[in-house]
C-alpha cells in the first residue's frame, strides 16, 4: 500500500504548512490545496482517504465542499477543521456526513489521533467493500470446486494465508489448479482492487526472463529504445505471480532474492532502485527440496518463498471431488458450446470416479469437454470418454471407490464387476473372492444384462 494520502484544505498558508509538515512526519502524504476548488480537482486521485479542512473559507467554504465530497467521492472521510469553536456550524457539518471535527488552533496530538481514526475507518471501509465485491465474483464462477477433506483442509489454509502478506509457496502435481489457487489468493487479499501478474519463469531464456520481471532502461541493450517496466513495477499494489518457479535460472534468483530482500529493485541497465510494493506467491510442480539438495535452486531464496507452504492435493486423493468437478466442467462446457447436455450415465460417472487421473483436474476438465463438444445425446454414456479414461491406469489396484450415499444395489454392481475385471472375467475366481456361488454371479450379470457382462470382461 502507499503511504497514506490526506487532502488538506485552508486558505490560512501558514496553518495549511503547518498541518502539512506535521502530516508529513507521521509518515502520511499530505496533499495541500489553498481554496475549495483546487481541493476539489485533487479529490479526484483515488489515493486520497481522508480530506481535511477549514469550514470559513472564501469562495467555496467547507460546508459546501463536504457536501460535494460526499456526492464526488462517499468513500473519502472528511474531518472539519474551524478556527471560531463554532461547535454548531460543526455539529450541522457531522450531519451532513463529517467524521469529526478540530477546533483551531490545532493541537498536535489531537490532530494526529483523528487523521489517524479517520485512516482507519476509511481503509476498513475500503477493506469490507472489497471482500463483499470478491465474494461474490468468487461464487459466481472462478470458484475453486471440491467438497473432499483433502480439499476442504486446502482451502482452509488458503483462506487464512490471504489476507497477509506474507509470500505463499504453491505446490502440487501439473494440473490440481496451483494458478487458480493463485488468483484465489490474490482476490482474498486487500489487493484484490490492485492487478494480478502472472510470469512463467520456465518461458524464458535468462535474460529475457530477468528484463521481463525486472524492466529495462532505455539503452540497456541494443533494442532498447525506451524504457520498460518489469512485471515486478506493472505488480505494484497487487499481487505477482512466479508460475514454475524451480524453472529459474541462478542469476534471476540472484535479483530476485534481493528484490524481496530489500522490497525494491533495479531496471536492467538501470543505476536508480525502484521500491515495490508487491506480494508474492510462487508455484513449482517440481520437488524444490531436492532443486535446492541438487544445487539448482538457492537456498535462501527457498526459504524466502517458502513463509507459507501450501500444497495441492492430486485429484487421486480426493476421488470425491471428480463428480462435483465433472458436473461442474460438464456444464461450464455444455453453455460454451450451447448443447444440451444433462449429465453422465452411472457408467461414465464410475470411469470417470476409477481412473488414475495422472494429469489431475485438468485432464479431467478436457476429457469432460472433449465428450461434450462430440455428445449425441443428453447424457454422456462411457462411449464419450476419451479412451484413456475408459482404459487408462485405474486409481488404486484392487480397490474400489464408492461414494457415501451410493445405493446398495449399485454398491453389489460395482463390487462385482470391479472383481470380475481383477480376475479377467473367470467367474468362479470371482465367486471364491466374494464368497458366492458361481450360479449367483451369472444370475446378478443377467439381471445387470448382457452389456454389462461385456463391459467387465473388456480389459
Ligand atoms: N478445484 C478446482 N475447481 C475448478 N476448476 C479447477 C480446480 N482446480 C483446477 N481447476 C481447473 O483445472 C485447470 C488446471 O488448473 P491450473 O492451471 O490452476 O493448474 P496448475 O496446477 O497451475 O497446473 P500446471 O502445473 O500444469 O501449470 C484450470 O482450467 C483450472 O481452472
Ligand atoms: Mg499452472
Amino acid at each position: 500500500m502507499p503511504p497514506a494520502t490526506v487532502l488538506v484544505v485552508d486558505d490560512d498558508r501558514a496553518n495549511l504548512e503547518s498541518v502539512a509538515r506535521i502530516l508529513q512526519h507521521e509518515g502520511w502524504t499530505p496533499l495541500p490545496a489553498s481554496d475549495g476548488t483546487a481541493a476539489l480537482e485533487l479529490l479526484r486521485r483515488p489515493e486520497v482517504a481522508v480530506l481535511l479542512t477549514d469550514l470559513m473559507m472564501p469562495g467555496m467554504d467547507g460546508q459546501e465542499l463536504l457536501a460535494t465530497a460526499r456526492a464526488l467521492r462517499p468513500d473519502v472521510e472528511v474531518v472539519l477543521m474551524t478556527a471560531y469553536g463554532t461547535v454548531e456550524a460543526a455539529v450541522s457539518a457531522m450531519k451532513d456526513g463529517a467524521y469529526d471535527f478540530l477546533t483551531k488552533p490545532l493541537k498536535r496530538h489531537v490532530l494526529l489521533k483523528t487523521v489517524e481514526k479517520a485512516l482507519e475507518r476509511h481503509a476498513l471501509r475500503a477493506e469490507n467493500q472489497e471482500l463483499k465485491a470478491r465474494l461474490a465474483d468468487l461464487g459466481a464462477q472462478r470458484s475453486l470446486v471440491g467438497q473432499s477433506p483433502a480439499f476442504r483442509s486446502f482451502l482452509d489454509t488458503l483462506k487464512q494465508a490471504a489476507p497477509s502478506t506474507a509470500t505463499v509457496l504453491l505446490l502440487g502435481e501439473s494440473g490440481t489448479g496451483k494458478e487458480l489457487a493463485a488468483r484465489a489468493l490474490h482476490e482474498l487479499s486487500g489487493r484484490a482492487a490492485g492487478p494480478f501478474v502472472a510470469v512463467n519463469c520456465g518461458a524464458f531464456p535468462e535474460t529475457l526472463l530477468e528484463a521481463e520481471l525486472f524492466g529495462v532502461e532505455k539503452g540497456a541493450f541494443t533494442g532498447a529504445t525506451a524504457r520498460r517496466p518489469g512485471r515486478f513495477e506493472r505488480a505494484s499494489d497487487g499481487t505477482l505471480f512466479l508460475d514454475e518457479v524451480g524453472e529459474m535460472p541462478v542469476g534471476a534468483q540472484v535479483k530476485l532474492l534481493r528484490a524481496l530482500q530489500e522490497g525494491e529493485i533495479e531496471r536492467l541497465g538501470g543505476t536508480q532502485t525502484v521500491k515495490v510494493d508487491v506480494r508474492l506467491v510462487a508455484a513449482t510442480s517440481k520437488d524444490l527440496g531436492r532443486e535446492v539438495a541438487e544445487g539448482r535452486f538457492r537456498e535462501d531464496l527457498y526459504y524466502r518463498l517458502n513463509v507459507v507452504e501450501i500444497r495441492l492435493p492430486p485429484l487421486s486423493w480426493r476421488r470425491e471431488d471428480i463428480p462435483l468437478l465433472a458436473d461442474h466442467f460438464l456444464r461450464r462446457f455444455a453453455v460454451k458450446n450451447a448443447k444440451t447436455v444433462r449429465g453422465f450415465s452411472p457408467e461414465a460417472l464410475a470411469a470417470l470416479e476409477d481412473y488414475a487421473w495422472p494429469g489431475n483436474v485438468r485432464e479431467l476438465e478436457h476429457a469432460v469437454e472433449r465428450a461434450v463438444v462430440l455428445a449425441r445425446g443428453e447424457v454422456l454414456d462411457v462411449g464419450d470418454l476419451p479412451d484413456t479414461v475408459r482404459k487408462g491406469p485405474r486409481g488404486a489396484a484392487g480397490h474400489v471407490v464408492i461414494p457415501i450415499g451410493t445405493p446398495l444395489e449399485e454398491v453389489e454392481r460395482r463390487v462385482l464387476h470391479e472383481t470380475l475385471r481383477h480376475t479377467g472375467g473367470d467367474k468362479s475366481m470371482a465367486a471364491r473372492l466374494l464368497g458366492i456361488a458361481t450360479r449367483t454371479i451369472y444370475r446378478k450379470l443377467e439381471r445387470d444384462g448382457p452389456r454389462r457382462e461385456d463391459d467387465a470382461s473388456e480389459s
